[in-house]
Formats: structure tokens, C-alpha cells, sequence
């Protein structure tokens, strides 16, 4: 059984729970002892069946069951062991009874406790679904003081008239817990995410000190672009028109193009987007003045400002640049485009072609294609497709009609990728692969999400045939971590790390600033409350990155590429991995590691923008640099 699916049995199991606990209350408020009976049998093997769940679950990691094991668990069962104790007894005689002869006994012990374990086994899994990873002491007091309330005001309500005795003294230490639990939430000092870059003795650098070289170095020319920020009615190749936000009147933006070693020069303007741009560039381990994160590297460039960014072309390989202003909205606006390098070194001629994939409305377009794209290629002719996910979730990519290789991920390539045929490949959102095979006597076609109404087709003579006849649903998955043969790596999974930080991810309430918002969790905080993590330069850094949620997760560094140590707890049997991406997926665990030679202040998130709008993100710092 799947992590992913371990957890939601045990949200299953956890309903079950409450509602059989509940049902046994009512049941037995109304008298009739024997379906409460039942119902409390239902409970009692429910809970065993979810201890079982979380037993196993626990064998994923602690993260997956930290708030079942330390709240949820002993609170159910607390309340599930008085319920038995001092309801079940009475129960079992009035089950024994014909109907009229007994009234169903003292509500205040059948009913409120029946209840209260409803209560609690409810509070226990309401806990994982609004606060989540990890349950601290506040929360397990105020849950607990909850769960006091509303047994007392059950009682309350349950026992007739007259004062009760224990009463006051129930109530007062109920309003203890709950007082010392929203004490502890209040604390100050708890977590600051504001990005300090720690404290450092000696000089400290700007990130505005942190920029790009004004010429490029000895072999590489400057490559000058123009970016302008625009509105515009764009129209895509069936005659459709969208509403975008563009740079320079076009979706994607302007490809950038450049050989190892050149100098980029790119002026970015803007003409009427309001909310701002900035330019990422994504996967580029550019200087982190040049990064264009708002707020953090440079400030957003408004209508009729300018920001020029400069640095070098020293990583060959697929990469894209997009808005870092209101990413969310921007980039599936429009404000994105693709960044290729080509190695200084003869690069291979043949057709190479770089393939953006973006939803517009809706619609999955290639480059600006709507309809299946068809292009002419030689028989013979080496290709190289580079394909690019520029969405907030993956896409699946089939190619059909030759077999080819997976030569590089993330703009790295991969080592010793062998042939392909009938797979699916899942490119995570803001990845790139890039493929690579030799053009056959015959068609050759690429569809994205299956879908044989799109896509782009290769071929010695554009004829307009089918796209593909195979069925592509069907073709199983390429395991990216078993594929090609393994390369030496600078460190690997027993290095010793300076740092070690793990992130899990979830969803809860969360400050997000000074407003409270169901928010994408790390470590139980949202953005700009997750603190900063914060390295030294020349440090061995490892990341571990859980997924308890029921969400995919696109992981996303800036600055630097992360070399994948394993996925749960399974190292990669193929070729070194090197991501800037990487799919976290609900249950899964993912280590990765990175040497910090960049120094900065880097964003760190997830490539599901709306996540990261809705807390998904923190701050990598080096020591020293500041804003
Ligand atoms: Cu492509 Cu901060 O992201
Ligand atoms: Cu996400």
C-alpha cells in the first residue's frame, strides 16, 4: 500500500470513527440500547483498524502520523476507554431488556461519554485536515480543551435541570488548557521567516552587489534582447484568440537563444501590466541580483520602468524565463518564454526544436499551437526536441512512430540514456526534458496528455495524416531514477552534509503575514512565516522533502540544481540526476542535496504557483548577504 493511500484510509478510518462514536450517542439518547450497542462495537473495531493504519503508516516516517500519534490517537483513545467503561456495561444490560421496560439509564453516564469520544475522535482527524504538520503543544491543548467544552456543554444539556456536581470544576479546567494552549500560539519569537541572511561578523554583501559582469568573458559575445511587458489579444494557430499578458505582443515571449559562454543582456521594459514583472530565470544559476524575485532581488518594474539583466551563458542545456511578480496569474497570462544554450563545442546540426507547453483557457498549446503542429525533417536528420512544461501541474508526453533517448533533464544531461519506445513520459511543472533520435523513412509524433487532437508531428513530407494510431493512454510511466547508467557524482547519499533541513509539506490554517488563510504548508507555516533557512557558503546542504498532502508538489530552488539522493529511501539506479524541479507527489519523500557555491538569497517553492501564492514558499539565505 501506497503512503498516499495509507492516508487517506486513515482520514477513512478516522470518519468511521466519529461518526460510529457519535451514532452510539444518539442512538443511546433516544433508547434504543441495542443499535447503540452496535454502533459502539462499529467504533471500538473502526479505532483498532485505525491504529493498525497508523502502525503502518508510521513505517513511511514520523512526519506522516506526528499530529495521529501524539494528539489524535491518545485523545481518541482516552475518551474511547471511558465510553466502554462506563456506557458499555449499562448498554449491554438495557440491550438485554425488552424495549419499555427501562428507560436507556443516567445520560450523564451512557450518553456524554459516548459522545465525547465522538468528539474526540472528530477533533483528532479535524486537527490533520485544518492545521496538519506538525501538531504542537498549543494545538494539542486547545483540541483537548475543545473536546473538554463540548462534553461539558453536552452534559450540560443531556443532565435535567439543577445544579451539577464537578461542574465548575470541569469548566475551569478546561478554560486552563485551552488559556494555556492559545498562550503558547501567541508566544512571541516563535517563527520569523523574514530573510535576515543570520548574523554575520565581518562584511556583509547586498544582494544588489550580487549582479552579473558588464562584458562577457574571453571567447563569448553579448547577446542583446529586448523583453517588453505587454497586454495583448494573441492568436493562436487555429484563429482562436486569447486575451494574454505578453512580452512583446507574442506568447511564449521572444525564445532566448545563446552559445556557452556568451554574455545575455536582456532589457526588460513593461507597457501596461499594473501588477509589475521581473524576469526568472528558471533553472539558470544565475547571480542572485540577476534572479528577478520582487521584494527580495530588485523591485517589480512597472508600466514605464526598465531593468536590464546581464549574466553569463555558462550552463549549455533546455531552460525558460518567466515573471516573478504575481507569478501565478502572470506566467499563465503569458509572461513567459524558453532559454536554450547550446554547448560552445560543435553543436550537433539537425533540427532543434524547443517545444513550450502552456494552458491557455483551458486549451494545451504548443508554443502558440493549438492544433496539431506538423513539421518537415529529412530522413536521417538528428533531433532534438526540447520540451518544456511552463504549466502549474505535469503533462505527460508521448513519442510515437521511432525509438529515441531522454538525453538531458533539467538542462543536465543525463548519462548512458537508453532507447524508448511506447512510454509515458511525466515532466513535472517548470521541467524540461529534452529528447534526442535520428528521423525515420516515416511519421514521427509527440502528443501531450495523449491527446491525438494536438501535438506535432514529424515527417519527410507533411501529408496530414493521423498523428498517431497507437493508443498512448496506455504506455507505462519512465522512471526517471532507473533510467540511463550511473556517473560519479561530487557527493552522493552517504556525504557528510554541513546542513540538513527537511520541509514538510502540507495544507492548514496558517498565518500568512498577519492574515490567517487555509494556506500550502511547510512545516506548518506559510509564507512569510517559514523560517529561513540559512547556509554557509562552500556548505554540503540536503533537503528532505515530504509530501503529506493530497496535492503534487514541483519543488523548486532557485540558484542552484540539486543532485536527487533518493526517493523514498531508494537511490537512483540510473543515470545522476541533477534537478531544478523536482515532482514531489502526495506520500512521497524526496532527499536532494546541494553544494552552496552561489551565494544569495534565494526563493525556494513550490512550482505550483498557486501554491506557492498560497504559502508554498521560503527564503534560502546565505550567511552574510542581505536584501
Ligand atoms: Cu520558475 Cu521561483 O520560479
Ligand atoms: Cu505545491
Amino acid at each position: 500500500m501506497t503512503t498516499a493511500l495509507l492516508l487517506v484510509l486513515d482520514l477513512v478510518a478516522g470518519a468511521v470513527v466519529a461518526a460510529a462514536w457519535l451514532g452510539a450517542g444518539v442512538t443511546a439518547a433516544a433508547r434504543r440500547p441495542r443499535p447503540a450497542l452496535a454502533l459502539c462495537v462499529v467504533a471500538v473495531l473502526a479505532t483498532l483498524v485505525r491504529v493498525g493504519l497508523v502502525a503502518t503508516l508510521a513505517g513511511s516516517g514520523w512526519w506522516f502520523v506526528q499530529e495521529k500519534v501524539t494528539l489524535a490517537l491518545p485523545l481518541l483513545g482516552a475518551a474511547a476507554v471511558t465510553a466502554a467503561v462506563l456506557a458499555g456495561p449499562h448498554l449491554i444490560r438495557a440491550a438485554g431488556r425488552r424495549r419499555q421496560e427501562d428507560p436507556a439509564g443516567h445520560p450523564t453516564t451512557v450518553v456524554v461519554p459516548l459522545l465525547t469520544a465522538g468528539y474526540a475522535a472528530a477533533a483528532g482527524l479535524l486537527v490533520t485536515v485544518l492545521i496538519g504538520y506538525p501538531a504542537t503543544w498549543s494545538v494539542a491543548l486547545v483540541t483537548v480543551a475543545l473536546v473538554g467544552a463540548a462534553a461539558l456543554v453536552t452534559w450540560r444539556v443531556a443532565a435535567p435541570g439543577g445544579p451539577l456536581p464537578g461542574m465548575r470544576a470541569g469548566v475551569a479546567a478546561t478554560l486552563a488548557v485551552g488559556l494555556v494552549g492559545v498562550g503558547l500560539a501567541v508566544r512571541p519569537g516563535d517563527a520569523d521567516g523574514a530573510a535576515t541572511g543570520g548574523h554575520h561578523h565581518g562584511h556583509a554583501v547586498t544582494l544588489a552587489m550580487l549582479r552579473g559582469p558588464a562584458a562577457p568573458p574571453v571567447d563569448g559575445t553579448v547577446r542583446r534582447f529586448t523583453l517588453t511587458a505587454q497586454t495583448a489579444t494573441v492568436t493562436l494557430s487555429s484563429g482562436r484568440k486569447v486575451a494574454a499578458w505578453t512580452f512583446n505582443g507574442q506568447i511564449p515571449g521572444p525564445p532566448i537563444t545563446a552559445t556557452e559562454g556568451d554574455l545575455i543582456e536582456v532589457r526588460l521594459g513593461n507597457v501596461d501590466i499594473r501588477a509589475g514583472v521581473t524576469l526568472h530565470w528558471h533553472g539558470y544559476d544565475v547571480p542572485a541580483g540577476e534572479d528577478g524575485v520582487p521584494g527580495l532581488t530588485q523591485d517589480p518594474v512597472l508600466p514605464g520602468q526598465e531593468f536590464v539583466y546581464r549574466f553569463v551563458a555558462n550552463q549549455a542545456g533546455t531552460y525558460w524565463y518567466h515573471t516573478h511578480e504575481v507569478s501565478d496569474r502572470g506566467v499563465r497570462m503569458g509572461l513567459y518564454g524558453t532559454l536554450v544554450v547550446t554547448p560552445r563545442e560543435a553543436p550537433a546540426p539537425g533540427l532543434d526544436m524547443t517545444v513550450p507547453v502552456h494552458t491557455f483557457a483551458g486549451t494545451t498549446v504548443l508554443g502558440s499551437h493549438d492544433r496539431p503542429m506538423e513539421h518537415r525533417v529529412a530522413p536521417g536528420t538528428p533531433v532534438r526536441l526540447r520540451l518544456v512544461n511552463t504549466d502549474n501541474t505535469p503533462h505527460r508526453f508521448t513519442l510515437a512512430g521511432t525509438p529515441y533517448r531522454v538525453v538531458a533533464a533539467d538542462g543536465s544531461e543525463l548519462n548512458g540514456p537508453g532507447d524508448l519506445t511506447r512510454v509515458g513520459l511525466r515532466l513535472p511543472a517548470g521541467g524540461r526534458y529534452d529528447l534526442a533520435y535520428r528521423a525515420p523513412d516515416h511519421p514521427v509524433a509527440l502528443l501531450v496528455d495523449n491527446d491525438r487532437a494536438g501535438g506535432l508531428r514529424l515527417a519527410p513530407e507533411p501529408d496530414g495524416g493521423p498523428a498517431v494510431a497507437d493508443d498512448t493512454a496506455g504506455w507505462p510511466e519512465l522512471d526517471l531514477t532507473r533510467y540511463g547508467a550511473p556517473a560519479a557524482t561530487p557527493f552522493d547519499g552517504h556525504s557528510r552534509f554541513d546542513r540538513h533541513f527537511t520541509l514538510v509539506l502540507d495544507r492548514g490554517f496558517a498565518l500568512s503575514g498577519a492574515r490567517p488563510q487555509y494556506a500550502y504548508t511547510v512545516n506548518g507555516h506559510a509564507f512569510p512565516s517559514i523560517p529561513t533557512e540559512v547556509v554557509r557558503q562552500g556548505d554540503l546542504v540536503r533537503l528532505t522533502v515530504v509530501n503529506r498532502s493530497r496535492d503534487t508538489h514541483p519543488w523548486h530552488l532557485h540558484g542552484h540544481r540539486v543532485l536527487v539522493l533518493a526517493r523514498d529511501g531508494r537511490a537512483p539506479t540510473g543515470s545522476a540526476l541533477w534537478l531544478d524541479t523536482f515532482d514531489v507527489r502526495p506520500g512521497e519523500v524526496w532527499d536532494v542535496a546541494f553544494h552552496a557555491t552561489n551565494p544569495g538569497i534565494w526563493m525556494n517553492h513550490c512550482h505550483n504557483l498557486s501554491h506557492a501564492d498560497q504559502g508554498m514558499m521560503l527564503h534560502l539565505a546565505y550567511e552574510g548577504v542581505k536584501p
